[in-house]
């Protein structure tokens, strides 16, 4: 079989980092499947599209986070991935799960890491008077936001920037980091 980063990826709503690994059609990365923990996620239409199999798993209908996060892992190692890939998914992951995908699991998050982890990045940063910002791909720990970082894409906060102007344009950065951090992996197995 011709080898290849196999990839699994997380999402909970619109999914603009998973249209933007599949629209770079990167030959070394296969995505084998898409899960979110909402139906309604609307980046599941570009799993559908690109004729990757989709799957929804709701929390809701679990007792607990460790009962989710048990079915979770089981459907996810089905697609036997080497990279776990999360765009975008809002749910704090229990520790057992990000130790069984310990080294495999990735984040995107907008901001450049160890600044401003968690919520409205945007806002802060802006709040804050920085003047950089931008978007961190890391590996995920147990503490939130705070795995060892892969890549980092950085612009200039402009003195006319809202939080949803810089919103954007870190996303736009997104886009081009979270595809170019997966062909790396990539090129990481082959060298192997
Ligand atoms: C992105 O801003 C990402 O940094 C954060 O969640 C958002 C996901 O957007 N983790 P999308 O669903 O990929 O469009």
């Amino acid at each position: 079989m011709k080898a290849v980063l196999n990839v699994v990826v997380l999402i909970s709503g619109r999914g603009s980092n998973l249209k933007a690994i599949l629209d770079a059609r990167d030959p070394l990365i296969a995505v084998r499947a898409v899960i979110s923990n909402r139906a309604d996620a609307t980046g599941l239409f570009h799993a559908q599209v690109a004729n990757i199999p989709t799957a929804v798993l709701e929390h809701a209908q679990f007792a607990n986070r460790e009962a989710f996060d048990n079915a979770l892992s089981e459907l996810i190692d089905s697609f036997a991935p080497d990279v776990v890939v999360l765009a975008g998914f809002m749910r704090i992951l229990s520790p057992a799960f990000v130790q069984h995908y310990a080294g495999r699991l990735i984040n995107i998050h907008p901001s450049l890491l160890p600044e401003f982890k968690g919520l409205n990045t945007h806002q802060r940063v802006l709040e804050a008077g920085c003047r950089y910002h931008g978007a961190t791909v890391h590996y995920v720990t147990e503490e939130l936001d705070s795995g060892a970082i892969l890549a980092q894409a950085q612009l200039e906060v402009l003195a006319e920037d809202t939080p949803d102007s810089l919103a954007a344009r870190v996303l736009t950065l997104e886009h081009q980091l979270y595809p170019m951090v997966l062909r790396r992996l990539a090129e990481d197995k082959l060298n192997q």
